[in-house]
């Protein structure tokens, strides 16, 4: 077959994730218990799919707003200040067709081709291919390894890394792959950090709700940048419907940012969407107004199946795993691990079980597997019956 005319170098130079190598070799095997992906178990509530085909079936059918339908807006912006005691004004948010569009969307309305986005490994994959998308360059900045298998953040490494090309932080907390939270004092002081080098700080929130240990005390999500920053601030907060209301299917999320910035989305979103879909906007309401009780006994869920994880791993002499604080990801270190892809297909072909390669999510990952523990206690259960024999033997 003749070649295809040639393709922009920087889609060209793309990887295939790591993680979809694991799940080609094991996609369609009758045993499977795939804990690779980034998603749960559940599907969406019946409340919130009815409430999108009733409003399909009510006309609300056509081309909206480009930022959103006003009364998601301002639904969002309620539920946000619930959350943080903050004030966020409803012009402030901006509805998007998933967080990945919304992280896609930032980027394309601050880079040129050139600049860079200091980056806090190890992070979701789709982060750096996205900067790169656009012609921008990642800097990693690795969280440092602790003895109890958690991380942290060297805040003077952070600072560091940032040089003339560089036009913002970008930090997800709690985190994806490490389920590492950032402490609100960190977060002030990166975000002042922002402010002083005329930066953007992109924090991506995307797993808020899922917070576990004690250190939260009653918080009912992790702490936040908005609840330390000022309307006017260069921040900019992406979060998503899929894993709080479980649905990842439905490709909606949402931005918050300063005021200024929801017209350059408003243009932006114009060429990419044209707006989300409307009807999906309404059913979005409906999961923020009346979803509560579902997202307590999601993360109920979750913490369950984290502790559960927890226990039978940490017991393992060759492990080592953090207790789960946020997020739905066990990330944990197998000791002599140097090809966790290799390792991740291995135990795929011995065990039927998928599991993310660390080295999936860049400087800092190698020598890990990620596991989603947003599973019932019964599919994680007889997935680790089937992995720690084969874990307990080493690498
Ligand atoms: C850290 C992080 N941010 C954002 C997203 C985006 O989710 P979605 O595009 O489904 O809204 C994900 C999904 O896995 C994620 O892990």
């Amino acid at each position: 077959m003749k070649d295809m005319p040639p393709l922009a170098p920087a889609i060209e130079e793309l990887e295939i994730s790591r993680i979809a190598q694991v799940f080609e070799m094991g996609f369609g095997r009758e045993k499977l218990i795939p804990l690779w992906v980034g998603e749960g178990d559940l599907p969406t509530p019946a409340f919130i799919c009815d409430a999108a085909t009733a409003a399909m079936r009510a006309g609300k059918t056509f081309y909206t707003q480009k930022c959103g339908i006003p009364e998601l807006r301002q639904t969002i912006a309620d539920y946000t200040n619930g959350l943080y005691g903050t004030d966020v004004a409803a012009e402030r948010t901006v509805v998007t067709s998933s967080g990945m569009n919304g992280i896609m969307l930032v980027l394309q309305g601050i880079l040129s081709p050139g600049d860079n986005v200091v980056v806090v490994s190890p992070v979701w994959p789709n982060i750096v291919s996205a900067i790169r998308i656009v012609g921008g360059v990642d800097k990693p900045v690795c969280l440092d390894p602790l003895p109890d298998g958690g991380f942290a953040l060297d805040l003077e490494r952070l600072a560091a890394a940032i040089d003339g090309r560089t036009r913002a932080i970008f930090i997800a907390s709690p985190g994806n792959p490490t389920g590492w939270v950032m402490a609100a004092d960190a977060q002030r002081q990166v975000l002042d950090l922002c402010r002083e080098r005329d930066l953007w700080m992109l924090a991506d929130e995307a797993y808020a709700r899922f917070i576990y240990d004690g250190s939260a005390g009653n918080r009912s999500a992790a702490p936040s940048f908005l609840e330390v920053s000022v309307a006017d601030d260069p921040l900019i907060v992406i979060s998503t419907f899929s894993k709080t209301w479980a649905m990842t299917g439905w490709r909606m999320g949402w931005l918050t940012v300063p005021a200024m910035f929801s017209a350059v989305l408003d243009k932006l979103i114009e060429f990419n969407t044209s707006g989300a879909p409307h009807f999906l906007q309404y059913a979005c309401i409906t999961a923020i107004r009346e979803g509560e009780p579902f997202v307590t006994e999601m993360v109920e869920r979750c913490r369950r199946g984290g502790a559960l994880v927890f226990d039978r791993l940490s017991a393992l002499p060759g492990i080592r795993i953090a207790q789960p604080r946020g997020s739905f990801y066990a990330f944990f270190a197998v000791e002599g691990l140097q090809d966790s892809l290799a390792y991740a297909k291995r135990l795929l072909n011995e065990t039927d079980v998928g599991l993310a390669p660390g080295s999936a999510f860049g400087p800092g990952g190698e020598g890990h597997l990620r596991l989603c523990f947003a599973s019932s206690e019964e599919k994680l259960t007889q997935a680790l019956d089937r992995l720690v024999p084969v874990l307990a033997k080493g690498v």
